[in-house]
């Protein structure tokens, strides 16, 4: 409501001025309104309601249906899949019986997420219902006060939106009428991933099978002299938690297991500080890992052996809330997915107010570290497997048999575009991908998969 200057205007013209001079020296003027005075309470109120219901109706409430909307459709189909796997297998035995648990938890999720749609939309519904009675009173109101407007500068304004709101259609409709803007080219030169190719190095650890659960790969941005060298993480207490990295100087002495050296992070395992979780990075000579029982990045400086940390959003989940996953296995203690690509690090993780859907965040590497530009996806964490990041779009991948894991999903930084439709096949050598990364140096990725260390090449157009 710009109108309160046009009103005092308004008010101007319809005053008029009587003037007359009493005697040689004295002039009296008398002031005489040919209208009731404007009623500038009755503007004021209008303009207040009008601020109310500005106040009420906010874009993000709609926003909150549709990603519930997309949440619960996500849901469905997995539900979908999951019920027909349980028909494939149904003989009784045990692994049915826990098929069918699966399912009703994922039921009653959904039946939550519907509850929740339903009270959201209820609530937009009496905010509309409540909306309009207040919009036609204060169409009313101002067809009222639109009394007062002699010169109809009120009315010529409305005139001139009217004639500029035809002259924009006008102009959309000869631009329609050109080809469409070819897309501007990506910041990406290697071009789009289309295909995973390998695996490349498939092979145990020194550990043997004893932890299935780490993480390993290359420094995409190596200290000068380690830009051959290895990291490797096993989480050595109950497949959960890991208190130092493990490198080698090369790939043939990591995959013979000799000439390890190992940097602690904490004497104590599990301790403050400490790796709670597979989906560990290293870039820049430094480990970027989940701390120990909190919701936050711990950065441990392999040089000198310094950690610091930056807290994720509130209502983070960790310590197994929003874990990745499938039908037939929860990936625990995977909260929190750090990945690497040509521009840095980022965190993928969940919190409850996005619905165990996935938000993505920008890892500034100054220090301590810091969180950076954040996106909140659709993508429901504990349907997929693994994240991991290539030239600022987010993969996800699933489970699709014990030989195959499939890059499902996308998520583009750049423009917010969202995929569910790519199929790209990644052949498995073991039955779960506990960790996955993309090296930007290599072009790698680089996957942990229990207890095996295996390697693909990517494909780009
Ligand atoms: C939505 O709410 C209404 C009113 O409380 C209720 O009758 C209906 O069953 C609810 N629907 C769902 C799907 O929860
Ligand atoms: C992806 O790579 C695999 C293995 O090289 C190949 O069999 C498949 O045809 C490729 N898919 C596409 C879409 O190029
Ligand atoms: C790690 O420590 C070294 C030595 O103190 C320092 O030069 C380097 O900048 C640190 N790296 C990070 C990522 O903080
Ligand atoms: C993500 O969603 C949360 C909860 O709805 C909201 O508070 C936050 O502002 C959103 N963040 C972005 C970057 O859209």
């Amino acid at each position: 409501m710009k109108s309160s200057r046009l009103s005092r205007q308004t008010a101007a013209f319809i005053l008029v001025l009587f003037s007359q001079c009493v005697s040689g020296k004295d002039c009296m003027c008398e002031l005489n309104t040919l209208q009731p005075p404007f009623p500038m309470e009755k503007f004021n109120s209008i303009q207040t309601a009008a601020g109310q219901c500005t106040k009420s109706i906010t874009s993000t409430q709609f926003e909150e249906v549709s990603v519930l909307m997309v949440g619960v459709q996500e849901r469905l189909e997995h539900l979908e899949k999951s019920v027909s796997v349980l028909e494939k297998e149904d003989d009784g035995d045990l692994y049915s019986a826990v098929s069918v648990r699966i399912i009703e938890l994922e039921l009653a999720e959904i039946l939550e997420l519907m509850g929740k749609m339903n009270k959201t939309i209820r609530s937009h519904m009496q905010i509309s219902q409540s909306t309009a009675t207040k919009l036609q009173s204060m169409t009313d109101s101002m067809q009222e006060l639109e009394a007062f407007d002699l010169s109809h500068v009120v009315n010529k304004q409305r005139e001139n939106q009217r004639i500029k709101q035809e002259l924009v259609e006008c102009q959309h409709e000869l631009q329609a009428t050109h080809p469409p803007p070819t897309p501007r080219p990506r910041h990406c030169p290697q071009g789009q991933l289309v295909n995973v190719t390998g695996p490349r190095t498939y092979s145990l650890t020194s550990y043997g099978t004893s932890y299935p659960y780490g993480a390993w790969g290359k420094d995409p941005k190596p200290a000068p002299g380690k830009e051959d060298t290895y990291w490797l993480v096993a989480l050595t207490t109950s497949s959960v938690y890991a208190n130092y990295v493990r490198h080698y100087s090369s790939l043939s002495t990591m995959l013979v297991g000799v000439g390890a050296e190992d940097s602690t992070i904490s004497y104590a395992n599990p301790t403050t500080n400490s790796i709670e979780g597979p989906n560990v990075v290293q870039y820049g000579g430094a480990l970027y890992y989940n701390c120990y029982n909190s919701p936050s990045v711990c950065r441990f400086n392999i040089s000198d052996h310094s950690i610091t940390n930056t807290p994720l959003p509130e209502n983070t989940g960790y310590s197994n809330k929003f874990s990745f996953g499938h039908l037939g296995a929860l990936y625990h203690h995977t909260d929190l997915d750090f990945a690497t690509d040509e521009s840095g690090v980022w965190v993928v993780y969940s919190t409850i107010e996005n619905f165990g859907n996935v938000i993505l965040s920008v890892v500034i590497e100054g220090s301590p570290p810091s969180l950076g530009r954040t996106w909140n996806t659709s993508l429901y964490k504990r349907s997929a497997t693994n994240t991991f990041m290539v030239c600022g779009v987010l993969y996800a991948t699933r489970f699709l048999d014990k030989q195959t894991e499939e890059i499902f999903y996308s998520f583009d930084t750049e423009t917010g575009e969202e995929r569910y439709d790519l199929k790209i096949r990644i052949k498995k050598m073991q039955t779960n991908i506990q960790s996955l990364n993309y090296n930007p140096r290599d072009r790698m990725l680089y996957a942990y998969s229990d207890a095996y260390i295996v390697s693909y090449s990517t494909v780009f157009q």
